[in-house]
């Protein structure tokens, strides 16, 4: 790369940390790392950077929750450990949370607290995974959130993946998952939907035949909700009513849902999420789990075996917590969607300006419609690789992280998240934006 001059931020400062980061290949770089040199450029230079790498959600909690974990540490809880299946009240609220907003039926029994959806991946994973001996792990929906195949390498599990932005459509989808679950290796699939990062949202038609392709391969399909109700072109937040957010579990019994606190409601801090397992896999027995867990049951095995193991159960209080938020959205007293909407507004602004200034938007249709404004957007620089991309756009004080770590093919787009962003920087953006094009002139690239 040819040394920048004149750049938005000090062009020496920068090269010299990103030199000293000893990350040889920023576009190989993990979220961490980049929020780590992020951090250091900015503590350097003294200049704030637009930052698009990680997904920090810091939009105000509902009061609701944060009185009920006081209530809770005030009652003495704080001295007590939780038990591992979770309190009463969060699982009744979970379990009606998922009929109201998903509409679908299952037993208190099955509706867990995980330490974030980061946990319940791990212990879904611990489990799924581990029920058939023949089998090998994990079969990724891609692109997707980089942690989670991290997670399935540290505990030794085998993953496949394909870009599923190229077999979008019931039948190509169908094909290409039948192909893969033919080998006889797949223990379980996941996605999320929305898609982290693409934004693309998986259609009933898709979820139908990944549902009924896990029922015919017997393979466990885990749902990466992490984005509930998020897709802002529908309206999923009126209780009980349609539509309701899609999911896999109207097209099989196979399923594990995930069901994350963090962006819906604001509640990453707190590290807490939900589990739910549906009644037919909680009872099923798997002989095979016998070499891990003492019992062969699935449901008892996840409690007992996986998620004692991990931690024990998740922090007493927060269960009250996130308990509360779910009572006031499943009573309808408080909005389960609206306060995030302000994520596509942001999408929107930032979209334009990185248009107008000559980027591409590189996941740009969900099927016949333009992708949705949401939590993330992926863009790409014609005619560079995400890696001279990502390592650029430090220069002018804009950060993100390059598609190659969530097993996209698209190696020349980078991930935007937009809950950083504020309205009030959008001048800041286009000026950083236009000095870079004008750096970076489009009839001086051959494409
Ligand atoms: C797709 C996906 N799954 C899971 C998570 C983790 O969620 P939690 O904070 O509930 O652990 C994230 C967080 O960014 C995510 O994007």
């Amino acid at each position: 790369m040819e040394k920048l001059k004149n750049t938005p931020l000090d062009a020496d400062t920068v090269a010299h940390l990103i030199q000293q980061s000893n990350l040889a290949d920023l576009c190989q770089a993990s979220i961490r790392e980049l929020v780590k040199l992020v951090n250091q450029i900015e503590k350097a230079t003294g200049q704030k950077f637009i930052r698009m790498e990680m997904g920090v959600p810091g939009l105000e909690p509902l009061e609701v929750g944060i009185e009920a974990e006081i209530k809770a540490l005030r009652s003495g809880v704080a001295s007590k450990y939780p038990m591992i299946e979770g309190v009463d009240v969060l699982k009744t609220e979970l379990q009606r949370f998922v009929k109201l907003f998903l509409n679908i039926e299952v037993g208190e029994i099955g509706c867990l607290p995980t330490v974030g959806s980061m946990q319940g991946a791990f212990a879904a994973f611990l489990v799924a995974n581990r029920s058939d001996h023949h089998k090998e792990g994990t079969l990724f929906l891609d692109p997707g959130f980089p942690v989670q195949k991290q997670q399935c390498k540290v505990l030794g599990h085998g993953y496949q993946a394909f870009d599923l932005y190229e077999y979008r459509g019931a039948e190509k989808l169908k094909a290409k998952l039948e192909s893969i679950l033919d080998e006889g290796k797949t223990s379980s699939i996941l996605y999320s939907n929305p898609n982290n990062p693409s934004w693309i949202c998986l259609t009933e038609d898709e979820l139908k035949v990944i549902g009924e392709v896990a029922t015919k391969y017997d393979a466990i399909v885990i749902e990466d909700l992490a984005y509930f109700g998020m897709d802002f072109r529908k309206d999923y937040s009126v209780p009980g009513e349609p539509p309701y957010q899609p999911s896999v579990a109207h097209y099989t019994d196979n399923y594990i849902l995930l069901i994350s606190s963090s962006k819906v409601f604001s509640y990453a801090g707190q590290r807490i999420g939900g589990m739910v397992i549906s009644d037919y896999l909680f009872n099923r027995r798997y002989p095979d789990l016998k070499r891990y867990y003492k019992t062969d049951g699935f449901g008892y095995s996840m409690i007992y075996g996986a998620l004692y193991a991990l931690s024990s159960g998740v922090a007493h209080s927060v269960q009250y917590g996130l308990a509360a938020m779910l009572k006031a959205v499943n009573d309808g007293t408080a909005p389960l969607v609206a306060p995030v909407k302000e994520y596509g507004e942001r999408a929107k602004i930032m979209k334009t300006l990185f248009i107008k200034y000559g980027f591409r938007i590189v996941y740009d249709m969900d099927e016949d419609q333009p992708v949705a404004d949401g939590f993330y957007f992926t863009v790409s620089y014609p005619g560079m690789h995400s890696k001279e991309l990502l390592e650029r756009l430090m220069y002018y004080g804009i950060s993100a992280i390059s598609l190659v770590i969530t097993g996209s093919k698209r190696v020349d787009g980078l991930r935007a998240c937009v809950s950083q962003f504020s309205r009030d920087m959008a001048p800041m953006l286009e000026e950083r934006l236009k000095a870079f094009q004008k750096d970076h002139p489009l009839n001086a690239i051959v494409l």
